[in-house]
């Protein structure tokens, strides 16, 4: 089932005003320079940012948990997060400056410098693009790449998964999105960034770089959030990285979560 997402624009337009259609960025294209419209498209920042704030809770996350966000844009999920965790518990990499300064100002009501929610929530950022997670000083319980591995070639989607791997502890869970394609074919085989394109990977391709990695790896889906009578808000699969061998919460079990290790995927 795949979305419509003239749609859910239609749908979206019609409960705002003219300024909030221009504020929100809702007609500008995915990739475009606006802090919503950069990360997807601007219509669903919302209920994306929410959905991946569910798929942690239903993965038991707490507030004490200790989380990291690669490539944490605007702070689609991040702003969530922030206000769930602890102070000192979010993590956020993210190369693209400006537009974390946009989203910490436009979501959070003020620039970071100036900003209260930041100066109680002491979250820590690091601009970078090498997937250099040093700055966490210790292994983090969760750690989310949303829409990242369908961005990164062949090298980069190894650098992320091999350094995701450094900053977990034996009971951390990851979650790494990717596009999925069952035609070997269209599996992306070059390096480099993919942007505002994607790129798609075989499960084949994921399974044989998390076992070369050491990671355990098991494909799964979004909560039921992600089905909309238009279609779905988002094809990407997410795929667990763990440690030790896993299985879906309770939550997530009687939420209809479907859970496959790589292993056993043809
Ligand atoms: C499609 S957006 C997703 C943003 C966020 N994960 C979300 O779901 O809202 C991809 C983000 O990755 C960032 N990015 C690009 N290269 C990166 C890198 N090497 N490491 C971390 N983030 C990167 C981009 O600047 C952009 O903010």
């Amino acid at each position: 089932m795949r979305a419509n997402p003239n749609q859910l624009k239609a749908h979206f337009k019609s409960k705002l005003t003219e300024n909030e259609i221009e504020e929100l960025g809702v007609n500008l294209g995915a990739g475009a320079d606006h802090y919503r419209a950069y990360v997807g498209p601007p219509f669903m920042y919302d209920l994306n940012g929410g959905m991946q704030f569910q798929f942690l809770l239903d993965l038991g996350m707490r507030e004490y948990s200790r989380v990291l966000e690669v490539g944490c844009g605007s702070l689609r999920l991040g702003r969530f997060l922030m206000m769930f965790l602890l102070p000192g518990r979010y993590y956020g990499v993210e190369p693209n400056t400006k537009i974390l300064e946009e989203g910490i100002h436009h979501n959070l009501g003020a620039p970071a410098a100036e900003n209260q929610l930041i100066a109680l929530k002491r979250p820590t950022f690091a601009d970078n693009s090498d997937f250099d997670f040093s700055f966490v000083r210790e292994p983090v319980d969760f750690i989310v790449a949303q829409s990242i591995a369908s961005h990164t070639g062949v090298k980069e989607t190894r650098e992320l998964l091999a350094n995701v791997g450094r900053v977990m502890h034996e009971e951390s869970i990851a979650m790494v999105t990717y596009i999925r394609t069952v035609n070997p074919e269209t599996c992306n085989d070059k390096d480099g960034w993919f942007y505002p394109e994607c790129v798609m990977y075989t499960d084949a391709h994921m399974r044989e770089l998390a076992r070369s990695l050491g990671l355990l790896a098991y494909r799964t889906n979004w909560p039921m959030l992600n089905r909309r009578p238009e279609g779905l808000l988002t094809t990407q699969t997410p795929l667990i990285l763990t440690k030790r061998p896993w299985q879906p919460t309770m939550a997530q079990r009687l939420a209809g979560m479907t859970f496959q290790p790589i292993d056993r995927l043809v």
